[in-house]
């Protein structure tokens, strides 16, 4: 089962990507992850490219996404299906996925789109801090550690994201409505789009997500 999360910065499709991986046993792949690894390692050639793009809140080009996630869906655990998360952004990158896709003779089966008010938006993304060891994501108030500043399952220092500062969510934002905002007409017309509502607790939403996804056996 191939299913899209989307959604703008800060509603959760990290979060709940996570959860539907555990409990349906598929893949989580998130472009936003993939690309911040290649730049952690300081060496790859992905990084060095993607690190100015991110920096900014501006959008990695479309090809060198396509190549990534390409890659990606070609590796043995991805055969049965995956959650993406962060991917596609841009009509480009949705035609891309569903050639790409089509060639294995899949297609993407559901994409959910949560639905998050900006100010709560622009609360959860200021309040957020990722493990520097692990990559677990807290929230200051929302889904605090028991110490502050260090990672419950590993112990290691929590950071804050760098383009989690106020004036680069801002241009995110602005980014995603003139970018990724089309592709909710995109996937309505293919009938394959869900909008859930996306404010409640972690839990609440992702019962949510269940029942379209359904509940393996
Ligand atoms: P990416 O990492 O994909 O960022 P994003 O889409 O902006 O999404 P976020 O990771 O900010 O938020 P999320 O929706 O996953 O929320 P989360 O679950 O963490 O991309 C980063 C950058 O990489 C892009 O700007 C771009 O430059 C580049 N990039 C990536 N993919 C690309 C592509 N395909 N094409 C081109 N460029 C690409 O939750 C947020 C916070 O809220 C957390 O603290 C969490 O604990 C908390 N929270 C979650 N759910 C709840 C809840 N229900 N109640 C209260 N708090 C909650």
């Amino acid at each position: 089962m191939d299913i899209v999360l989307l959604g703008p910065p800060g509603a959760g499709k990290g979060t709940q990507a996570r959860r539907l991986s555990q409990t349906l046993k598929i893949p989580h792949v998130s472009t936003g992850d993939i690309l911040r690894e290649a730049i952690g390692d300081g060496k790859s050639p992905l990084g060095r490219e993607a690190q100015e793009y991110i920096r900014r809140g501006e959008l990695v080009p479309d090809g060198v996404m396509v190549d990534l996630v390409e890659e990606r869906l070609r590796r043995k655990d991805a055969a049965q299906g995956v959650i993406l998360d962060g991917f596609p952004r841009t009509q480009a990158q949705a035609e891309a996925l569903s050639t790409l896709l089509k060639r294995q003779g899949r297609s993407v089966e559901h994409v959910l789109l949560l639905d998050v008010d900006v100010e709560e938006l622009t609360q959860r993304l200021s309040g957020r801090r990722v493990c520097k060891g692990c990559g677990a994501v807290y929230h200051v108030n929302f889904n605090p550690t028991k110490e502050s500043g260090k990672c419950d399952r590993c112990g290691a220092a929590l950071i804050q994201r760098e383009d989690d500062r106020e004036e680069v969510v801002r241009e995110r934002l602005k980014v995603y409505e003139r970018q990724t905002q089309p592709l909710i007409q995109f996937y309505k017309e293919r009938s394959v789009l869900h909008p859930i509502q996306g404010q409640g607790t972690v839990e609440e939403i992702f019962d949510r997500l269940l029942k379209i996804v359904g509940r393996p056996h």
